[in-house]
Order: structure tokens, then C-alpha cells, then sequence
């Protein structure tokens, strides 16, 4: 019989759907060490907190995270709530001896995620282990870019293109949401999006961010206050309410093993919808990668002859891709979700084998690093400014 892993939800909206979906799927697909078991969900309000439990599959609730700490039945607590709350809730779980998954990016402030990567430290030499969610890192074409260049296939890299390109607030009667409020964001498309391409470059060129040179800009400072809430955005009401985050963030880096890089991350990009694009060019190869076609790899092999060089499109849906295998026959592409689910997969065989996963809070500091050296670069009218280790 394997043994389980009681898992307690944090927030049930976007993420906390995703999430849900994952520790019901992974079992079911994946040869898992631990059984994961959805013990209990917890939000605020208990008639939505109950109806959305029933919805995503989960045994019980509670309306105080707090008490989700203090159940037995709970050996891992899933943070899916805004930035303000990632610091307490992981800390308090980590020394409640709890697993932690949190969301990205791990903080709002470099000081909350040097508390939480101190927590960590701290609770993995009792065996309690963490990861923070930078799920893309599991799209198995990240993956196979990841290896591709530490096998060498690109050679010396020079060159890191990335970009994250949304449009769901471009219409300035968007309404205003936590991400557009600094107090709960903690920054605007900085650190919704731009973490996850600062995260991303870093996991596949093996390479961290070392110094920036950056702009920020808020097009729209105002917008309606909610009259109820959707998906990302909702529909607005006639109150006004302002702005307080970037809605776009650009920015020049420099790598640690010396290569050059240009972020862009923004939520004006009318037409595109979710387009992480990463393009990266060595010495030996170039690859490129947009997730609307995320089950694509582009690759150039600089060895091939030129007559017939070119980028080869790869369709990364082989058994031989990372975490393919377990899914469906060549071509069947895969989605959104199962890079959540293929985070599970990762979380649980760390906590199994009493290894800590990646990212790590560590991992998830870092970034954080790189996130206020954008916000102070831009500040000081983008003025070179280094990431301390
Ligand atoms: N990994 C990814 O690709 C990805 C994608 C989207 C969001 N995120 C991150 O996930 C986190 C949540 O974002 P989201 O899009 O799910 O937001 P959301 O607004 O859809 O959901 C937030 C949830 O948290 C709940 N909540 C807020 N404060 C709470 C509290 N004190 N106690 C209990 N519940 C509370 C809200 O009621 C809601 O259910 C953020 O950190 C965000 O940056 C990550």
C-alpha cells in the first residue's frame, strides 16, 4: 500500500484550481512514491470556500489557514493566495513541521523572501522540504532546452531573448484587481510574469542574472473598481480606484557565464495572450521557444551544413521528452495544466526520497533579488545595478 501525503489547500481561485487539478491528476498518470490525499481546502468565506471544496475534489475545509496547520491529516501545505500572504503562511507551516509548495514569485520584498528561504533552511535539516512554483520550468519543451544546452548542443551562450507577453489589461476599463495593488503584489507584470522568464532563462541556461539596466512604466493609472470579479480581470463598476504596480517592465541583464539578455514583460501586448517567448543563441546552436505553441521546440544545430541548415521545428510530444511518457501517444500535445501536475509529480518524489526539491525558496530569493535590482535600476533612471549573491 503507498503511503500518503495529506495535502492542505490555501486559495481557491485560478491557482488553487490548477493546483487542485494536479494532486487529483498526478496519481493517476504518474507512478507516484506517496499517495496524495486532498484533506482539506481553506479560504475565508465558508459558502464559497465549501462549494469550490466540492468542485475541485476536496474532503474538508476550514475558513482560518491557521487551523489547516494544526490538523494531522495535513503533511503539506499549498500556498495559492497573493504575494502579502506567501511569508506568513510558509513560514507558520514550515515550523508547524509542514511541506510547502508556494506560488511565485515567493514574496513581495526581498526581506520576506530572505525570512522564508531562512525558514526552509531551517526546516529541511528536520527533513520538512519546500519548492516554490515556478511551474513552467515542467513544460517539457523547458526541459528539453534545459538539456539540450547542458549537454552543450549550444555551445558558449551569448545571447538571451525573453519575453512575456500578455494583453488582459490593455483595455484601460480593465478593472482593478490585487495584481494591480503594490500591497498585495508586491510589483505589476515585473513580478506576475517577469519572474517566471527571469526564472525560466536562469533554469535553462544553467546561468544566473548578475547586474540590470531597467525601465518600468504604468500606461493606465487609474481604473474602475470591480463590480464583480472574473477570471483575471473581472467587469468594473463606476468607483475609480489607482494603480500602484508597473504594467510593463523591460530590462537588459548580464548572465553569470557571460551572456547578454533582454527581458520584456508586459501586459499591453494587445493579441498576445500568454506568449513566454525565450530564444537563446550559443556558440554552436540557437534555440526558441513561445508557449502559445508550447509543445514546440525550435532548434539550430550550427554543426549541420548550410546548404540545409535551418531551425528545426521539434514536436516536443516524443516518449523520450521529460515527463511525455507518462501521457499520451506522439503528437498528442499536452496543456496549461500539465506542468502543474508534472510540479506535483517533482514535489512529491523529492519529499519521498528526502531530497529538497527545485526551485528551492533559495531558488525563489534569488529572482526576488533580480526583482528589486529592476525596480531600483529603474528608479535611478536604469543605472547599472549588480544582484548580490
Ligand atoms: N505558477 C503560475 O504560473 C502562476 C499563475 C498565476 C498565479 N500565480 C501565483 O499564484 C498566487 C495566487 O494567484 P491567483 O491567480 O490564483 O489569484 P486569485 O485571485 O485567482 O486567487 C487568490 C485566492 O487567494 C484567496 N485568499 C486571499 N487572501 C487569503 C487569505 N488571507 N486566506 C485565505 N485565502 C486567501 C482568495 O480568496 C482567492 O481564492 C499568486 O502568488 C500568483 O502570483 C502563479
Amino acid at each position: 500500500m503507498t503511503p500518503t501525503l495529506g495535502v492542505g489547500l490555501i486559495g481557491y481561485a485560478f491557482m488553487g484550481a490548477a493546483h487542485s487539478q494536479a494532486w487529483r491528476t498526478a496519481p493517476h498518470f504518474f507512478d507516484l512514491p506517496l499517495r496524495p490525499e486532498l484533506a482539506v481546502l481553506a479560504g475565508r468565506d465558508p459558502a464559497r470556500v465549501a462549494a469550490a471544496a466540492e468542485r475541485l475534489g476536496w474532503a474538508g475545509t476550514e475558513t482560518d489557514w491557521r487551523r489547516v496547520l494544526e490538523r494531522d491529516d495535513v503533511d503539506l501545505v499549498d500556498v495559492c493566495t497573493p504575494g502579502d500572504t506567501h511569508a506568513e503562511i510558509a513560514i507558520a507551516a514550515l515550523e508547524a513541521g509542514k511541506h510547502v509548495l508556494c506560488e511565485k514569485p515567493l514574496a513581495n520584498t526581498v526581506a520576506e523572501a530572505e525570512a522564508m528561504a531562512e525558514a526552509a533552511e531551517r526546516a529541511a535539516a528536520r527533513g520538512v522540504r519546500s519548492m516554490v512554483g515556478f511551474t513552467y520550468r515542467r513544460v517539457p519543451a523547458i526541459g528539453l532546452a534545459r538539456q539540450l544546452v547542458a549537454e552543450g548542443r549550444l555551445g558558449q551562450i551569448r545571447h538571451v531573448r525573453a519575453q512575456y507577453l500578455q494583453d488582459w489589461i490593455a483595455d484601460p476599463a480593465a478593472p482593478m484587481s490585487w495584481r494591480l495593488e503594490k500591497d498585495k503584489a508586491g510589483s505589476g507584470a515585473l513580478g506576475d510574469i517577469g519572474a517566471h522568464i527571469v526564472d525560466l532563462t536562469q533554469h535553462i541556461t544553467g546561468q544566473l542574472v548578475t547586474g540590470v539596466s531597467a525601465v518600468l512604466e504604468t500606461f493606465v493609472t487609474e481604473r474602475p473598481l470591480p463590480a464583480e470579479t472574473g477570471k483575471l480581470s473581472g467587469v468594473g463598476g463606476s468607483e475609480m480606484g489607482t494603480v500602484t504596480v508597473d504594467d510593463a517592465a523591460l530590462f537588459l541583464g548580464r548572465f553569470s557565464g557571460g551572456a547578454l539578455a533582454t527581458f520584456e514583460a508586459t501586459r499591453f501586448a494587445l493579441g498576445r495572450k500568454n506568449a513566454i517567448r525565450i530564444e537563446v543563441n550559443g556558440s554552436a546552436g540557437s534555440l526558441a521557444f513561445d508557449f502559445e505553441d508550447m509543445n514546440v521546440l525550435e532548434f539550430f544545430d550550427g554543426d549541420e551544413p548550410a546548404e540545409t541548415a535551418g531551425f528545426r521545428r521539434v514536436i516536443v510530444t516524443e516518449p523520450e521528452h521529460p515527463y511525455v511518457g507518462a501521457w499520451w501517444p506522439a503528437g498528442h500535445g499536452l496543456g496549461y495544466e500539465h506542468g502543474f501536475t508534472h510540479q506535483v509529480v517533482d514535489l512529491v518524489t523529492a519529499i519521498a526520497k528526502g531530497e529538497d526539491p527545485t526551485p528551492s525558496f533559495a531558488d525563489g530569493l534569488q529572482v526576488q533579488r533580480v526583482l528589486d535590482a529592476v525596480e531600483r535600476s529603474a528608479a535611478a533612471n536604469s543605472t547599472w545595478t549588480e544582484i548580490s549573491p
